[in-house]
């Protein structure tokens, strides 16, 4: 495939940056990173929409991508500063309905803000429908953009400064905090004692494992079964199992109320009672995402020899889900396994379980950055997430 040379689109990426460019690279082509604010610049998105759902592409793309937070398509690229505000203006004229306000958002990446100030005043002269909704250039996060709905009652434009050029760039979607809350907080069945994986890490690891048309999604730890949820939100099918039978009823509670609020179709995933290190995966095709066992849930610090069993248990379950998987047709292992603040063990368990995924035909992929991990923390949590990602040797 040729590379669009161009830069098309701005994203604004989540803070587990390596994480989120790992994702972002399987949807689309980087051409830059900026460290400082996060957003990387891209073209050549790769959309899917299995589902033929009346949506924009672009704000379909954004909705499955659990790591970037805003896009924005680059509208013109010029070399002049004068030449920022007719580019705008050509942008918002066709915009402005009298007796209506049109809200104006101006974002710098690079640029003074007292340039953003010039061309609110300039672009308020121009026309008196315009509101500028940071006159003063102070950046505006997404979630005021989303709750303000911004992009509907007027627009956001980016100016960004890049190797002596001016990037002008429209937003064209920000993260939908709605529909997150949906299936987060307000799913019916939540089990808080054995914590529940955030819908946006569900698409990520989804994202990097990358399923094929045709090919199912397989979570052998499914809990609430979120990963299993947010395939079928893409359109993807899906089978989830857990040990405990309360929480296969709950994921199936959960997968009827998202078959309700998202018009999933009901085919789609498979629920069963098993026991993941008994499963026999020679006759699946497919990718394998999950939040694996995290172990026991510490509510306090830690002793090492708690954090030694539960090492232990976690790594007892992962060896002999590994050694099952050899000569599977899963093509592609992505999982969190746990990794504890306070561990003084030399190594992590994800370096156990990489070697034992050695040992059964898969091979650690690196990110970006060249890592063979993301570690995923919240800072009051003793037990982070570590995810690896295996491919099937070939
Ligand atoms: C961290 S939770 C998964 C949570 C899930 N990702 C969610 O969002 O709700 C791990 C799950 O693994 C299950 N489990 C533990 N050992 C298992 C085993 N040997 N086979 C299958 N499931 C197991 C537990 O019952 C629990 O539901």
């Amino acid at each position: 495939m040729t590379r669009n040379t161009a830069v098309e689109y701005l994203g604004w990426i989540g803070t587990h940056t390596a994480l989120c460019r790992a994702e972002v690279a399987r949807y689309a082509h980087t051409h830059w990173y900026d460290q400082g604010t996060g957003v990387v610049g891209l073209s050549d998105l790769v959309r899917r929409d299995y589902r033929g759902l009346p949506k924009d592409p672009d704000r379909l793309w954004l909705d499955q991508m659990g790591g970037v937070m805003k896009l924005a398509r680059v509208v013109k690229v010029v070399s002049e500063p004068p030449a920022v505000l007719e580019v705008l203006w050509r942008m918002i004229e066709p915009n402005l309905r009298a007796p209506h306000r049109y809200k104006l958002v101006l974002s710098g990446l690079g640029v003074p803000r007292e340039f953003l100030k010039e061309l609110h005043g300039a672009l308020q002269e121009k026309s008196g429908l315009i509101r500028a909704e940071n006159a003063h250039g102070q950046p505006m996060n997404t979630g005021r953009l989303f709750r303000e709905n911004i992009l509907r009652r007027g627009g956001e434009y980016t100016i960004c400064l890049r190797a002596g050029e001016i990037i002008v760039a429209e937003t064209v979607a920000v993260q939908n905090l709605r529909n997150y809350r949906l299936r987060d907080h307000q799913k019916p069945w939540r089990d808080s004692y054995m914590g529940m994986l955030p819908p946006k890490l569900a698409q990520i690891i989804l994202n990097i494992a990358d399923p094929r048309p045709g090919e199912t999604v397989f979570d052998p730890f499914c809990g609430s079964g979120t990963i299993c949820g947010e395939a079928g939100i893409v359109g993807v099918p899906t089978v989830g199992e857990d040990l405990a039978p309360g929480h296969i009823a709950g994921a199936q509670e959960n997968w009827r109320y998202l078959t309700e609020k998202f018009r999933l179709e009901g085919g789609l995933a498979q629920w069963a009672v098993a026991d993941a290190t008994k499963t026999h995966w020679r006759d699946r095709q497919g990718v394998l995402c999950t939040e694996g066992w995290l172990g026991q849930n510490f509510r306090e610090v830690p002793t090492q020899d708690a954090i030694g069993r539960s090492r232990q248990q976690v790594g007892r379950v992962w060896r002999q889900l590994l050694g099952q998987m050899r000569g599977s047709g899963i093509r592609t292992v992505v999982a969190c396994i746990p990794r504890w603040a306070h561990d003084k063990s030399r190594a992590p368990l994800s370096a156990e379980v990489r070697r034992w995924a050695r040992e059964n035909g898969y091979e650690p992929v690196r990110g970006l950055g060249g890592e063979e991990t993301y570690v995923y923390s919240r800072p009051e949590a003793h037990t982070a997430r570590e995810i690896i990602w295996l491919a099937k040797k070939i």
